[in-house]
């Protein structure tokens, strides 16, 4: 059986007052409408139909091959805009689902139960309802006295005693095509607003005497719809809420949950802590036993084990097993931090690589340089890597000694074991073993090398 999902993402989503498509407004890390994408992959069999309209590139460009867009032009209701979906589907698919892409939070199993309930349906369609308190301006689900749905009627319509109905619908279906195609071109343009309704299809199976199901939803954080900023901030906190339940199942502790931003796909193994006002976002992946933060923002870097990240902004950055950094350390695109690297405070690290054994405790920049294992970087130690048109490397080798407030001019090479003095601009190479000081720094005399373990 063929089953294809058609989302709705055409509308311009006036409540919102913004200039980017309401769909692509972003939740966890990604857009709404990857969220609708994700969740209806496991219930369809084919690629999904996705309507597109008011900033139609923008939106085809993010869907990219994860879907067929078609266009909606001009934007005339749900019910029309189903309808574009029309040419590329007869025929081609068994049954369709018909979902709103700013329904970010309905999943995966409630997309399959839906289908489940449409298999066995005898009838053209099934449908989502949630029971609900508070209706927050949805359609109401009136029910004929034989239990079967009998319409949907939209709030601005309802009188008072339909307004009272605490069944709402949540704006989730799933049609047999055939009948779906047929029907669609039957929906009469509303009167007031002259749109076209799909929620009126209802009434059409009804007066065909055809039976429409609905599968009964109670959990109403589910059905968050977005319409205007402050339903997208309930829906942000809803699903961090769910994202966040989903690690500490999987042994990932965190002392404030309601305080830790996690994107939706960002991995964190076991035994790892997330201390509060932690930030994990894009394709952040952490291994085991760390301890993150507070006060942290990691975003597309790749962390190891038994990490120590207090207080600091990464950003794709690496670090291997045993890091220790901060207060107030920041790694940028490129820095990679290996095994037993320590960094303390106010240091900055770019396009850089530091071999094992690393220490950096106090307020430097290193940029384009790669640093020997066990060298120790000096309070104020500065890679000078930018003369104003193009970045120059540095190469530190093993066992080196950075004195503090060292300039490093690059492009500069120093040897392994070499030293430099306190407050040296070093603008010329430094052979192994050597120890210069002054400014700019001039060689003195030869070193005895002491060798570590
Ligand atoms: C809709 C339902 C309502 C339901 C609610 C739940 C209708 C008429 N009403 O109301 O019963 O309770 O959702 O969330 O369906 N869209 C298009 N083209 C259009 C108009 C809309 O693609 O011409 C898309 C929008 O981008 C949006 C979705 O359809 O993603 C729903 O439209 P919206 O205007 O938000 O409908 P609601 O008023 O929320
Ligand atoms: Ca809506």
């Amino acid at each position: 059986m063929k089953i294809t999902a058609v989302l709705l993402a055409a509308g311009q989503g006036t409540r919102m007052k913004s200039d980017l498509p309401k769909v692509l407004h972003p939740l966890c890390g990604k857009p709404m409408i990857w969220h609708v994408l994700e969740a209806l992959k496991p219930a369809a069999t084919e690629k999904p139909v996705v309507v597109i309209g008011y900033g139609a590139e923008r939106v085809r460009k993010f869907v990219g091959d994860a879907a067929e867009c078609v266009l909606q032009e001009p934007q005339l209701g749900t019910g029309h805009a189903v309808l574009q979906a029309e040419s590329s589907l007869k025929g081609k698919t068994d049954l369709v689902i018909v979902t709103y892409a700013d329904m970010p939070l309905l999943r995966a199993e409630t997309f399959r139960q839906l289908v489940e309930t449409q298999r066995l349906n005898p009838g053209p369609f099934s449908l989502l309802t949630v029971i609900a308190d508070d209706p927050r301006g949805f359609g109401r689900i009136v029910r004929k006295d034989d239990g079967t749905v009998g319409a949907i009627v939209e709030e601005y319509v309802a009188t008072p005693g339909q307004r009272a109905i605490k069944e709402l619908n949540v704006g989730a279906y799933c049609f047999n095509a055939d009948w779906l195609w047929e029907a669609l071109h039957r929906i009469e343009p509303n009167p007031k607003k002259g749109e076209y309704y799909l929620t009126d299809i209802v009434e059409i199976a009804a007066r065909d005497n055809l039976p429409v199901q609905a599968v009964v939803h109670d959990d109403f954080v589910e059905t968050i719809g977005i319409n205007s900023r402050f339903h997208l901030s309930e829906a942000e906190a809803a699903l961090r809420m769910r994202i966040n339940r989903e690690h500490m199942l999987n042994g990932v502790s965190m002392m404030d949950p309601a305080a830790t931003y996690i994107d939706v796909e960002a991995k964190i193994g076991r035994d790892t802590t997330l201390m509060p006002n932690t930030y994990i976002l894009g394709g952040t992946e952490i291994a085991e036993g760390n301890v993150i933060g507070p006060n942290t923002v990691i975003r597309d870097s790749r962390i190891g084990n038994r990490c120590k990240v207090f207080a600091s902004v990464l950003e794709g950055a690496v670090l291997e097993d045993d890091v220790d950094m901060g207060p107030f350390a920041r790694l940028r695109k490129g820095a990679y931090l290996k095994s037993h690297v320590h960094m303390g405070n106010f240091g900055e690290v770019k396009d850089s690589t530091l071999h094992e054994g690393v220490k950096m405790g106090h307020f430097s920049y290193i940029g384009n340089a790669d640093i020997g294992s066990n060298t120790n970087i000096g309070a104020g130690t500065i890679t000078c890597n930018y003369d104003g048109e193009k970045k120059h490397p540095t190469e530190i080798g093993e066992d080196v000694f950075i004195g503090s407030d060292t300039m490093l001019v690059a492009p500069i090479k120093l040897g392994a074991g070499a030293r430099t003095g306190a407050g040296s601009v070093v603008t010329k190479n430094v052979p192994e073993d050597t120890l210069v000081v002054g400014v700019p720094a001039r060689a003195i005399r030869k070193l005895e090398r002491k060798k570590k373990k």
